[in-house]
């Protein structure tokens, strides 16, 4: 039997928090991986992302990356980005409209990484090889930090569309609340 559809949008609202709340720790879930879109000025950038964190009282999404790909300098230059999320179980895709800032030292960053240099994603973070660059030999440094860096995502606009067979609704919700809008 189908789940009957929210009509009310401040249950919607509660269940987009709820379900990035359960995606952060569900490594099946469908939001545990978005897209994430920077610019640099000119061009967009797009690619995959971790969905790692979320704290539900600052609507903020981490992500963990290496200090030296493009897309920190990106956020550093444009720090306006949008986080693509789709589930077909819900059959909701989420346009996250977010405020980035990345970090790559203190008490935020260590705690962190002491918790994945323990795991076989840590590779991704000490190699002597920034992401992108051309592959030639390069002789791996000592084992340090590495190039883990927090990239943190405050939501400021969240665009959520659902299909249906029965009509397709969209709503957005920001600051000033939340409306329907033509999907
Ligand atoms: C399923 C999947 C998950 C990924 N997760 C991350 C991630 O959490 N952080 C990250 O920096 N890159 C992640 N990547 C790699 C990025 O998509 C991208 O290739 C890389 O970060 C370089 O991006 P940039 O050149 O735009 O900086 C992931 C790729 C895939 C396919």
């Amino acid at each position: 039997m189908d789940t009957p559809r929210l009509t009310v949008l401040r249950e919607i609202e509660a269940t987009v928090w709820r379900e990035l709340a359960a995606c952060v720790d569900d490594k099946k879930h469908p939001w545990r991986v978005g897209v994430l879109a920077t610019t640099d000025g000119e061009v967009a950038h797009a690619r995959s992302v971790v969905l790692r964190e979320w704290d539900a009282a600052t609507r903020t999404l981490t992500i963990f990356t290496d200090a030296r790909s493009p897309k920190v300098r990106e956020i550093e230059a444009h720090p306006l980005g949008t986080l693509v999320l789709w589930s077909e179980k819900l059959s909701w895709q989420l346009r996250l409209q977010v405020q980035l800032a990345i970090e790559t030292a203190g008490l935020r960053v260590s705690s962190r990484w002491a918790r994945m240099k323990m795991s076989p994603g840590a590779q991704d973070y000490l190699s002597p090889l920034p992401p992108g660059s051309p592959l030639v030999h390069a002789v791996k440094t000592r084992e340090s930090r590495g190039n883990f860096a927090v990239v943190t995502a405050q939501i400021l606009t969240t665009d959520w569309l659902e299909l249906h067979a029965e009509g397709h609704r969209r709503a957005v919700f920001d600051a000033q609340g939340g409306r329907w809008v033509a999907p």
